[in-house]
C-alpha cells in the first residue's frame, strides 16, 4: 500500500440525534456508557502497527449497542497507524463493513463514514494524511485519497481536529443534510496538488465556523447540489479561497442555492469570493452573499470566472446561470490589480450587487481596477469603482 497513515487521540461519536446543532459544541461530554475503546480491541497504538481490523471490530459494537450514546473511544497520546477504512452506519449489516472495505481497490476513500445519523467527531487529535509521498509519486496518474469522507449523513457534528497534509481534500461531505463543522484546522503547504479544505456536494443545511483552512486549493469548495451552506469566522489561506464549483463541467446540469460566506478573512490567498462554472453547462448558482470579508494580499478577491477552463473564444450555447449574488463590506489587499472581476457568460450575470467595498492593490504604486463581461446589477460605495456594472 502506498502511503502511511497516522490518527491521534480522537473521539468519534455516534448517537442517534437528527437535530444536533452548532448550539452544542461545548456541551456535549463524552458518554462513560457505552464507550468502545479501540485499547481493548487490541488496537496498538504505536505508529507501526495497522490497527484498521481492530478500529472495525470496535466501530461493529458501536454500532450494535442499542442504549445511550455508543462511542468509539480512541485514545490520548498515542498514535494509530490505519489503513483505508468505511465505517459503515447501522442500518447495514455489519458484513458489509468488510466485504466493501476490501473490494474497494481505487482507494479513493481513507477514512469513510456513510449512512450514519448524528455523528460527531469531536476530540483534540489529529488526523495526519501523510500526503507528501503522494503528491510526488501520483500528480494525476493514480488516484489519491479523501482523507475523511462523511457520506449519507443526517445531523452530524465535526468539531475540534486538526487535519493535516491530505494526500488529496481533506474532508469531503456528499448527500448529507444537517451537518454543523467547527473549529477546526486544516493544513498543507501551498503547493500540495488539489488539497481542498472542505468540499460540499449533493448536501443541504450545512453550517462551517469558526475555522481555519490553509491549503494548495480550495478552503471549500461549494459543489453541485448543494442548499443553505452558512459558511461564518473561517480564515483562508493559502490556498484558492472559497469556492462556489466549478459548476457545469462537460455539460453537466448542477445547481447551488442559498450560499451565505460571513466574517471571512482571506490571508494571501489566490482568491476571495470566487464562483466558477464551465462554459456549455446547465443549472444555476442563486442567492449568495458574502458579508464582512476582511483581505489581506489576496490575488482575485471578488471573481466570477464563466469562462473556467475554456479561452472565451466559441462560446458555446448554455451556461449555467448566475444570480442573486451580492458583496456587501469587502475591505482590504489585493495583489493583483484586477481585483473584481466579473466575467459572465454570454447568458450574463443577474443582480449582481456590490456595496460598501474597499480594496486596495497590495503592490506599491498601482491601482486596483474592477472589470466585467456581461455582468448586471448595481455597485454602491466601492472602491475601486465598478462603472462596467
Ligand atoms: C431536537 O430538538 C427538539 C426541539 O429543539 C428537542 O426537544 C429534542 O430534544 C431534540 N432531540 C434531540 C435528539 O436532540
Ligand atoms: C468535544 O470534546 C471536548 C473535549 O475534548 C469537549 O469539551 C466538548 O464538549 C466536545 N464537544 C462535542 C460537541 O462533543
Ligand atoms: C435522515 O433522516 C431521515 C428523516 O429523519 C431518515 O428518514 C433517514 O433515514 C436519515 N438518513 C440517515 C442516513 O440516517
Ligand atoms: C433544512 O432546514 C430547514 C429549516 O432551516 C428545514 O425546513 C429543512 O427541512 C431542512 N432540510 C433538510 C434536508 O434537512
Ligand atoms: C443560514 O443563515 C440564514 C440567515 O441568513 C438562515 O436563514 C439559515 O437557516 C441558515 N442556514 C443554516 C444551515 O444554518
Ligand atoms: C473572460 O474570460 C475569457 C476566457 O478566459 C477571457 O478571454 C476574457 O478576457 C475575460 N474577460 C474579462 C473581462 O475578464
Ligand atoms: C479604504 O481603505 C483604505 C486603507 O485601509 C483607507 O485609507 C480608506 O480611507 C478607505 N476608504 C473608504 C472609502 O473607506
Ligand atoms: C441588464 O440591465 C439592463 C438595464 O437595466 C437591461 O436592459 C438588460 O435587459 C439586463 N440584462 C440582463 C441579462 O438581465
Amino acid at each position: 500500500m502506498e502511503g502511511l497513515f497516522v490518527l491521534l487521540c480522537i473521539l468519534f461519536v455516534a448517537n442517534s440525534c437528527t437535530n444536533i446543532s452548532c448550539a452544542r459544541v461545548g456541551v456535549f461530554s463524552a458518554p462513560e456508557q457505552n464507550t468502545f475503546n479501540v485499547i481493548d480491541y487490541g488496537a496498538v497504538g504505536d505508529g507501526q502497527f495497522d490497527d484498521t481490523q481492530t478500529f472495525l471490530t470496535a466501530w461493529a459494537d458501536v454500532c450494535g449497542a442499542t442504549q445511550g450514546t455508543p462511542t468509539l473511544a480512541i485514545p490520548e497520546g498515542k498514535t494509530f497507524l490505519l489503513g483505508p477504512v468505511a465505517f459503515q452506519g447501522p442500518a447495514k449489516p455489519l458484513a458489509s463493513i468488510f466485504s466493501e472495505q476490501s473490494a474497494r481497490k481505487g482507494e479513493d476513500k481513507w477514512i469513510q463514514f456513510s449512512d450514519i445519523s448524528g455523528l460527531i467527531i469531536n476530540g483534540s487529535g489529529e488526523i495526519d494524511g501523510q500526503g507528501a509521498s503522494w503528491w510526488e509519486s501520483c500528480k494525476s496518474s493514480c488516484q489519491r485519497p479523501t482523507a475523511l469522507s462523511i457520506h449519507k449523513c443526517n445531523g452530524s457534528q465535526l468539531t475540534g481536529i486538526r487535519y493535516l497534509n491530505s494526500a488529496k481534500n481533506h474532508i469531503s461531505i456528499n448527500s448529507c443534510s444537517g451537518v454543523c463543522v467547527s473549529q477546526l484546522q486544516i493544513i498543507a503547504p501551498d503547493e500540495s496538488p488539489n488539497t481542498d479544505g472542505i468540499d460540499i456536494s449533493s448536501s443541504s443545511n450545512i453550517t462551517i465556523e469558526d475555522s481555519s483552512i490553509g491549503t494548495g486549493d480550495d478552503c471549500v469548495a461549494i459543489n453541485g447540489g448543494t442548499f443553505n451552506i452558512n459558511i461564518s469566522r473561517v480564515t483562508c489561506g493559502p490556498g484558492n479561497g472559497m469556492s462556489i464549483g466549478s459548476l457545469g463541467a462537460h455539460g453537466k446540469y448542477e445547481t447551488v442555492e442559498e450560499v451565505h460566506v460571513r466574517d471571512c478573512k482571506f490571508i494571501g490567498s489566490q482568491n476571495g469570493a470566487r464562483i466558477k462554472t464551465w462554459d456549455g453547462g446547465a443549472g444555476y448558482a442563486r442567492k449568495i452573499s458574502f458579508e464582512r470579508i476582511a483581505l489581506e494580499n489576496c490575488r482575485h478577491p471578488i471573481i466570477i470566472d464563466q469562462y473556467y477552463f475554456s479561452d472565451g473564444k466559441n462560446p458555446k450555447e448554455s451556461s449555467v446561470a448566475v444570480s442573486d449574488v451580492s458583496y456587501l463590506d469587502v475591505h482590504g489587499t489585493s495583489s493583483d490589480e484586477k481585483a473584481i472581476d466579473l466575467n459572465c457568460s454570454k447568458h450574463g450575470c443577474i443582480n449582481i450587487v456590490l456595496d460598501h467595498i474597499n480594496i486596495t492593490s497590495s503592490v506599491p504604486g498601482t491601482n486596483a481596477y474592477a472589470a466585467c463581461n456581461n455582468a448586471n446589477g448595481t455597485a454602491a460605495f466601492a472602491v475601486p469603482s465598478v462603472p462596467c456594472l
